[in-house]
């Protein structure tokens, strides 16, 4: 079994009112509740977290150090065209890691066009709405269950 950690940036609390014609009419806890469930099903653990603070994201990258997590799907929001300190968090643990947008950045203002966090990870899922987090699942189970057969 597999622990998953599930990082939602600034704003994404707001999912479902926020520019649906953007980021779609899912709700976050509906996304999160939806991600556990496949989760479960496939015989791992997911938990999610979401903030606003920066400071608070760096913190839970931190934790996830020491708390067993194995693999992390990560939205940085607005922050991933920003946050020099929650790339440098998730450099830190090491942990490796998808990147899910819900829009794609490329096809939308040029401040979005860059990541601080797609070179250090393992893949990107962007442009597909919320059904891009459930995509991220897949490939990271499909990715943990590999490495737990090679190891056994
Ligand atoms: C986003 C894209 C970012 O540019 C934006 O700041 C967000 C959401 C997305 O999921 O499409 O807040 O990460």
């Amino acid at each position: 079994m597999a622990n998953l950690l599930v990082l939602h940036g600034p704003n994404l609390n707001l999912l479902g009112s926020r520019e649906p014609e953007i980021y779609g009419h899912a709700t976050l806890d509906a996304i999160n509740t939806d991600l556990a469930a496949r989760a479960t099903a496939a015989g791992h653990a997911l938990q999610s977290f979401q903030s606003n603070a920066e400071h608070a994201l760096v913190d839970r990258v931190q934790a996830a150090h020491n708390d067993g997590t194995d693999f992390i799907l990560i939205n940085p929001a607005g922050l991933t065209h920003t946050s020099v300190a929650l790339r440098d968090a998730m450099a830190a643990v090491a942990i490796p890691f998808i990147e899910v947008h819900l829009s794609n950045p490329h096809a939308r203002e040029p401040f979005r066009h860059t990541s601080y966090f797609s070179d250090l990870a393992v893949g990107l899922v962007a442009g597909f709405g919320p059904i891009g987090y459930g995509l991220a699942l897949a490939a990271a189970i499909q990715r943990l269950d590999a490495n737990d057969s090679k190891a056994r």
